[in-house]
């Protein structure tokens, strides 16, 4: 089914956090790799409830796609210099074509602020989570190693 695998992506999005933190030194690589950490905590709030693992709590499931968009809206500050890092996974193709990047923030901005509006029900999180995770496969298949 559409909806689960597409879930199950997001949440796998979400699995290599702790590790990928170790040893950076630069701190504007590290600002923008705890906005996605964070980015990525929320959408595990979501994805845990989605599948029953949480309860359903409307309220803190439009405050964790608030928090996405918030995130999202700053994060084309955060990418904005070509910051590098050993550690870093963010390709240089992001800022050959800083545009497109900003487009696919932007896109996951949208997503997320129509999410944190319009929840009302554990199907509309379910419902929810193929397209946001989307929005994360756009820019990671084309921007991070
Ligand atoms: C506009 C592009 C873009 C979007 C959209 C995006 N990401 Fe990222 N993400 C990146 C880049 C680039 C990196 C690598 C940053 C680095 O290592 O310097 C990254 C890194 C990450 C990391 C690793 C952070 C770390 O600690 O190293 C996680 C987790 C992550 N993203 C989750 C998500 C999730 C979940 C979504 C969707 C809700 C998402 N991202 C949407 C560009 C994006």
């Amino acid at each position: 089914m559409q909806t689960l695998r597409l879930l199950t992506t997001a949440l796998a999005l979400t699995a290599t956090v702790a590790v990928a933190h170790q040893g950076v030194s630069n701190p504007a690589v590290m600002a923008r790799m705890n906005a996605m950490s964070d980015i990525s905590e929320n959408v595990k709030t979501l994805g845990t409830m989605a599948k029953g693992q949480r309860d359903f709590d409307r309220q803190l499931a439009r405050a964790a796609a608030a928090n996405i968009a918030d995130h999202a809206a700053r994060s084309v500050d955060l990418f904005e210099a070509p910051e590098t890092d050993p550690k870093s996974e963010a390709l240089p193709a992001i800022w050959d074509n800083y545009a497109d990047f900003t487009a696919k923030s932007i896109e996951m901005q949208r997503v997320a602020q129509a999410l944190a509006g319009s929840i009302e029900t554990l199907a509309d999180v379910q419902a929810g989570m193929g397209p946001l995770g989307q929005t994360c496969t756009a820019c990671h298949k084309l921007y991070r190693e």
